[in-house]
């Protein structure tokens, strides 16, 4: 059999738990806008994986409401729902079938090296759910169900699209299917793939920091984001010169990556143009250009979760569409598999 070539197609995905921030935004939602352009996207929600922490009868109400508020955030920041289908996964059922199959081809020694599970879980690993520990083969499912080819994500998921090469390769092995899945490449790009809190320049902005003034959430009004920006933690220096100046100052080279990457310039641009500034006056500048971006994303948010019924119109159309690409992708899966003669 000849390797299949695959056309170019995107997929990723964002959990709705809690509220979205800088970090997803910057590191990914800005790219899945941009990409748009070039490539057949299509942008998921996640709501499978986001059972895998909490959930339960208490989480309803907040679950659906989080999916919509996902979605909303995914439209507010450019992506066009006609264009690109915005759905939630759970209304795919290929992705839990193809993740079936996927954990029988993954092995227990490459899920062990999963950093993600360790960080989430710390030392209380035998009370995670076995959900959170099989997680990376539905992501692994998310992305070959549609056979996508990239996958445009922060710098923390490397390692999640490094277990999908090798579960694809693995499968295309053993059913000998050469080129069936494709080799997904990772699409971690721009100055901002880990954008680090505003309180502690060594750790990962996070939605599960407890300190809200660790991170700006999308939704956040022009007096927080100028706030939350005046409160960031700093060192007592002035701005450096040059990119080697940033060495051993996190705090620093996180608020001008932001910088860059709100204004969509080299970090190196940015960096010249502050050179020897103190943070009070850069910071400033910082807090006007967050606000003047990220501001409208929130007005449009608001606008489009008034009316919770056209997002879910979207969604249900988003996941036809979608739909009508991994269906017969899982009915050829059967057929290599043997399930169907
Ligand atoms: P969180 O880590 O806040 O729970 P998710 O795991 O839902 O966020 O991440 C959704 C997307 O946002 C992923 O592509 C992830 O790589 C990206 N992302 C999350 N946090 C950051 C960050 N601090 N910097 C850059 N990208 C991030
Ligand atoms: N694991 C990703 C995260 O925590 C979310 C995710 C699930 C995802 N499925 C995916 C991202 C498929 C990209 C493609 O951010």
């Amino acid at each position: 059999m000849t390797a299949i070539t695959h056309t170019n197609r995107v997929l990723s995905g964002m959990q709705p738990t809690n509220t979205l921030h800088l970090g997803n935004y910057l590191g990914a939602l800005k790219n899945w806008v941009a990409m748009q352009d070039r490539m057949e996207c299509l942008y998921c929600v996640v709501d499978m994986h986001a059972i895998t922490q909490d959930s339960g009868y208490g989480k309803r109400e907040t679950l659906a409401a989080s999916i919509r508020e996902v979605a909303a955030a995914y439209i507010a920041s450019g992506i066009d729902p006609k264009k690109s289908p915005v759905f939630n996964q759970s209304r795919v059922p290929e992705h839990a079938e193809l993740a079936w199959v996927f954990s029988c081809v993954a092995r227990l020694g490459w899920m062990d090296r999963m950093t993600q599970f360790k960080e989430k879980t710390g030392k209380h690993k035998e009370r995670a759910s076995v959900g959170l520990y099989t997680y990376p083969i539905l992501m692994a499912a998310d992305i070959l169900i549609y056979q996508a080819t990239h996958v445009p994500v922060g710098e923390d998921q490397r390692q999640h699209l490094e277990l999908t090469r090798d579960i694809a390769q693995k499968f295309n092995n053993d059913f000998a299917a050469p080129g069936f899945f494709p080799l997904t490449e990772p699409v971690i790009t721009g100055p901002a793939t880990r954008v680090m809190s505003l309180r502690d320049g060594t750790k990962k902005m996070s939605k599960t920091d407890e300190s809200d003034m660790s991170r700006i959430n999308l939704t956040d009004d022009a007096d927080t984001i100028a706030s939350k920006i005046r409160k960031a933690r700093t060192d007592p220096n002035p701005l450096p010169e040059s990119a080697k100046g940033l060495e051993g100052r996190p705090e620093a080279e996180n608020l001008i990556n932001i910088y860059a990457a709100l204004a969509d310039e080299e970090a190196e641009t940015v960096i010249r143009r502050f050179a020897g500034h103190q943070f009070s006056s850069f910071k400033s500048e910082l807090a006007e250009l967050a606000v003047a971006k990220l501001t409208p994303i929130a007005a449009e948010m608001r606008r489009l979760l008034a009316d919770p019924a056209e997002i879910d119109r979207t969604l249900k159309d988003g996941a036809l569409r979608a739909r009508a690409i991994a269906a017969p992708i899982m009915d050829e899966v059967k057929r290599l598999v043997g399930f169907v003669g």
